[in-house]
């Protein structure tokens, strides 16, 4: 090849890369002129079979080949680039990021997380309900005489279809041992519905976690300790329970339990009214005739319920004063949790 072949070769080279659309067609150009088999090879290796005074020449010439058809190949393929990625190549990564602030967890979403984590590590699993329940579900199966206050319009919503707003967590036990044989052991977390007008400390919708555990033998002894553990888990170390006998339509014995105060530690402050003790849920050993409601034998099944309501625990945790503030979404209040 001579001098006047190798400098048209050049223009060639230059001009295929020119018209190259696509990194693969550049990768093509490069092969055949630069690759190990390549045009370039070929004339280095031709160089030896040139008359001599002829050789530097060609070897100048084949050097400029390379240098520049290497130097366009770079430049398209980055002009390929910037048409494929647009703006984005203009990126300047020296400015000031965006500042997103993070959300966070609902204080009731927190304690309840919470509640259910402990429960669950002693075996209990979740089971849910809908909102909307039978009158049976809600209140009949719960062995709730009729004329029970709290059956009354001004205590439940009821639906133009005779079902309900639920007013409890409890039917959500009626619903599990329909479908389940003993032994049961569940927590229910959820929503609930009661006419109250609400104030700083009621809610005409609010939640509660239900507990139910029922199998052959189960004692009052085992509720207490179930809940001894959750109270000294949720509230803090050393916290302390104690059971004041009280009454529900669905257990008997029916208790309230109070736990000991986490702030002063029984000692009386502003959080427990000076009593030492906070007010926190109802329990009581699964009545003989929510068993019947549900098909389980009475002679043979015992068990234990109980639910606390989880904006209270919320409020006495984070030193909420309101409980409306706990549905209003304001930021200013739920970023602090
Ligand atoms: N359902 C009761 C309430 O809403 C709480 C409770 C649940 C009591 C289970 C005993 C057993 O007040």
């Amino acid at each position: 090849m001579n001098a006047e072949e190798l400098k048209q070769l050049k223009e060639q080279a230059l001009e295929e890369t020119a018209e190259a659309g696509s990194n693969e067609a550049l990768e093509a150009v490069r092969i055949r002129y630069l690759g190990r088999k390549g045009v370039l090879q070929e004339v280095m290796k031709g160089l030896k079979d040139q008359p001599p005074q002829d050789r530097p020449l060609i070897g100048q010439l084949a050097n400029e080949l390379k240098q520049e058809l290497q130097a366009a190949l770079t430049d398209k393929t980055a002009a390929l680039e910037g048409a494929t990625e647009g703006p984005e190549t203009l990126f300047d990564y020296t400015l000031p990021g965006d500042w997103h602030s993070m959300g966070t967890r609902h204080p009731l979403s927190k304690i309840t997380e919470r509640a259910v984590a402990i429960f669950r590590s002693l075996g209990f699993t979740v089971a849910e309900g809908p909102d909307v329940e039978t009158v049976y579900n809600n209140f009949d199966a719960l062995n709730t005489p009729p004329a029970h206050p709290s059956r009354d319009m001004q205590d439940t919503f009821y639906l133009d279809n005779g079902d309900l707003l639920r007013c409890h967590t409890s039917p959500v036990q009626v619903r599990y041992m329909q479908k389940h044989r003993p032994p049961v052991r569940i927590i229910a977390p959820g929503r609930c519905y009661r006419r109250d007008t609400p104030d700083a400390t009621h809610s005409a919708n609010f939640h509660q976690i239900e507990g139910l555990y029922v199998d052959e033998q189960v004692s009052m002894a085992d509720l207490k300790g179930t809940l001894s553990y959750f109270a000294g888990e949720m509230m803090g170390p050393g916290v302390k329970i104690r059971f004041r006998p009280h009454f529900f339509p669905f257990t008997e014995p029916s208790v309230e339990c109070d736990f000991s105060c986490h702030v002063c530690g029984g000692a009386g402050c502003r959080v427990c009214k000076q009593s030492g003790w906070i007010e926190i849920l109802g329990a009581g050993m699964v009545d003989p005739n929510v068993f019947r409601a549900v098909g389980y034998d009475p002679e043979r099944i015992t068990g234990y319920a109980f639910g606390m309501g989880i904006e209270r625990i919320a409020m006495i945790l984070y030193g909420i004063h309101d409980i409306r503030m706990l549905y209003e979404n304001d930021v200013r209040f739920l970023k602090q949790f």
